[in-house]
């Protein structure tokens, strides 16, 4: 981390979450953050999933730039893709503030943002205009007071379809009421033939993730694995936030919402390691859940990534860790002498 960006994201915690990450979005907006200026990106960390062409493995996660207001700085950070959204087709508030809380010592973040977000046309319209450069998905998200849920996803995936380098079908936010449900088995595969179904009627071929929730039971996981890819899911994300509270510290703990950063790495990391094994690798899954160092990332893609996602972590080290994620993952492979595709799973023994 350079001492400019120490500086600012120590003045950046003296504030507000929320405010901080508004005004994180305004300097990246501003060219006031400095950028690599492209993807880090080598023969060893190119990889494609799902038909998906990444200059590197590691991406940003969904609900930083949820109404895609940073689109062209953020392909210059060093990811290999990014994330954007949720978009819901009608624009709402979300849920009252304060909604965002920084759990320092415990490297965590509790959010209940609840989708708030500018609606689907305002933030398609962005994301039809970013630059070209690496993949940009889009997160799907419900109107919490839509009559058909299941709808919402694919009314979204429709306007998306000419722009979107993939979708993803988000029924993993804690932080809109009973849309978790959606994860159980038939309203799951009820849903996701709808999306899919309109997916081949608007672009065909345009990969459709989909993204669950950590607070899964062995069972839980093992259905979501089935359906998903009976509907022929192109990839699976795991995993979103969790309503767990295991082994934190901060008083802030009883904040309701989802908990992200370093405290969800074993939980997301053993729902992936899960799912490798019922899918027997032949689906592939984007690892994100408590990546903050080299490491983390090497193990998430032991347990069964083929590629990652990264948010929290970037709140309490900066957007530099991005490019040195990618980087220090270039070095070990090319120093064990081996490749993304044969490190993919090779430790799912490890997760149980
Ligand atoms: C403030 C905040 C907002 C989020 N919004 C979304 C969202 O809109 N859609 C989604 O699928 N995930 C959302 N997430 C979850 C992240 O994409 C990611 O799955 C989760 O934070 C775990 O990764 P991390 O530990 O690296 O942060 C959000 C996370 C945070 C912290």
């Amino acid at each position: 981390m350079s001492m400019i960006e120490k500086l600012g994201l120590a003045a950046l915690h003296r504030l507000d979450p929320e405010h901080a990450h508004d005004l994180s979005i305004r300097a990246l907006r501003t060219g006031l953050v400095p950028m690599p200026g492209g993807p880090v990106t080598s023969p060893r960390l190119r990889t494609t999933l799902a038909g998906i062409d990444m200059p590197n493995p590691v991406g940003l996660a969904a609900g930083y730039d949820k109404n895609g207001k940073v689109i062209g700085p953020l392909m210059k950070s060093g990811f290999g893709f990014i994330e954007i959204g949720a978009a819901t087709p009608r624009p709402q508030p979300g849920n009252p503030k304060p909604r965002l809380f920084r759990l320092t010592g415990d490297r965590a973040i509790i959010n209940r943002f609840g989708f708030n977000n500018e609606g689907m046309e305002a933030i398609v319209e962005r994301l039809r205009a970013r630059p070209a450069g690496i993949p940009v998905g889009l997160n799907l998200g419900a109107n919490k007071d839509s009559a058909d849920r299941a709808d919402d996803y694919a009314k979204v995936l429709r306007l998306a379809a000419d722009t979107a380098d993939f979708v993803t079908v988000n029924v993993s936010s804690p932080n809109t009421e009973k849309l978790r449900d959606l994860q159980g088995s038939d309203a799951l595969a009820a849903l996701l033939r709808h999306v899919l179904q309109t997916r081949d009627t608007v672009r065909a071929g345009l990969p459709v993730l989909l993204k669950i929730a950590p607070d899964l039971s062995d069972a839980e996981i093992e259905q979501i694995a089935g359906v998903a890819t009976d509907c022929g899911v192109d990839a699976i994300i795991a995993t979103n936030t969790t309503l767990s509270r295991d082994g934190i510290a901060d008083a802030q703990a009883s904040q309701a919402g989802g908990l992200s950063g370093q405290p969800l790495f074993d939980r997301s990391t053993r729902v992936l390691a899960r799912l490798y094994r019922q899918t027997g690798g032949r689906l592939p899954l984007i690892g994100v859940g408590g990546i903050s160092s080299p490491e983390d990332l090497w193990q998430k893609i032991r347990a069964g990534a083929s590629a990652v996602q990264i948010y929290s972590a970037l709140i309490y080290q900066g957007m530099s860790l991005a490019p040195q994620l990618a980087q220090s993952l270039d070095l070990r492979l090319e120093a064990e002498g081996t490749t993304l595709a044969e490190l993919t799973g090779s430790g799912v023994d490890d997760w149980g």
